[in-house]
């Protein structure tokens, strides 16, 4: 097939790229180089199938070659990320999302949106299954992303119902593994770093608070799962493991033999208390689940950015 990735430069779809390479798909990987890195897939660049576009998705996206299947995923993804890139992110879900489908419309593709766990806002059940419809504060501080997000999918329900387009949507819960970038406030790899540096381990709030981690090719696994299903529906993918985030600066301090002591600061506004995916639904239907237990997804990752700095 020949599959455009929107987003296609960034953490998720580098590995996405990879898998979708290796069954021998034609891949365009389009990205404005936002938070992602052309780093992330210079291994494949150079292949006669995979194609670079550099562009932003708030513009007009044109591709004279056809397009089978179209994966949006181009959003900044992390808080510090969406925050400081505020219109960007709207953008990115809002009219990305119009830009896309339209896009399918006209190609006759198949359509893939990446959401997010943070559609749930801070949830008022746990585990969170695909029929809640969330808390979120429309407009919080994160609410450019979570509404963004929630926009993108009212927009992929509405075009696949007025023009009969297949669209699949993917709610990825907290997803880690190497390629993510260092510096952008994600729990994992700040946690990694300062322990990789026997630097001071900072927990926000009293670090009670609950996540649950997906690694990568888990993550990855999901989402061809869901790509490969005959579903056009949406589908929680994450791994419903919860730990406390004080539990997992203590495992990481183990894992790296760090010296790390924790601290704590303030909790950042809107953060959630707990977010755990009902993942039963994937099961079922996509005969999917998350194999790779935490210490092994944490040792990859520890590696990995061991060998970043
Ligand atoms: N990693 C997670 O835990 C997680 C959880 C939930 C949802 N998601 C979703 O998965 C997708 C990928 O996330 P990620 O973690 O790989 O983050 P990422 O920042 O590594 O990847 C996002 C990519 O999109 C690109 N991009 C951003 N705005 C763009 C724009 N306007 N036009 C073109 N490209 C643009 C970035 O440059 C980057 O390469 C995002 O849509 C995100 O919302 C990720």
């Amino acid at each position: 097939m020949n599959i455009l990735i929107t987003g296609g430069a960034g953490f998720v779809c580098s590995h996405l790229a990879d898998k979708l390479y290796e069954k021998k798909h034609n891949l365009f990987l389009l990205d404005n180089l936002l938070t992602g890195n052309k780093r992330n897939i210079d291994h494949l660049l150079g292949n006669e199938n995979v194609r670079f576009i550099e562009h932003d998705v708030q513009n007009h996206i044109e591709i004279s070659d056809e397009i089978d299947f179209i994966f949006h995923f181009a959003s900044a993804a992390s808080p510090i990320a969406y925050q400081e890139n505020p219109i960007n992110t709207l953008k990115a879900g809002s009219i990305g999302t119009i830009n896309t489908l339209g896009l399918a419309k006209v190609k006759k593709a198949d359509y893939l949106l990446a959401s997010t766990s943070e559609i749930y806002g801070d949830p008022e059940v746990s585990p969170q299954s695909e029929n809640y419809w969330g808390n979120v504060n429309p407009n919080g501080e994160r609410s450019m992303y979570d509404e963004a997000k929630r926009f993108a999918e009212a927009a992929t329900a509405t075009y696949s119902r007025t023009y009969s387009l297949n669209t699949k949507v993917v709610r990825i819960f907290n997803t880690y593994g190497p390629r993510m970038q260092l510096n952008d406030g994600r729990v994992v790899t700040n946690f990694i770093v300062q322990a990789l540096n026997n630097e001071n381990i900072t927990v926000y709030g009293d670090g009670l608070q609950t996540r649950s981690f997906s690694y990568v090719d888990d993550t990855v696994g999901g989402i061809i799962a869901l790509m490969e299903s005959d579903h056009n529906d949406v589908f929680n993918i994450g791994n419903p493991n919860e730990i406390t985030v004080n539990e997992l600066a203590t495992r990481i301090i183990s894992l790296t033999n760090s010296n790390s002591k924790l601290i704590n600061k303030d909790l950042p506004k809107d953060d959630p208390k707990q977010r755990r995916p009902d993942i039963t639904k994937a099961k079922n239907l996509l005969k999917w689940e998350p194999k790779i237990e935490l210490e092994v997804g944490l040792t990859k990752t520890i590696d990995w950015v061991n060998s970043q700095l």
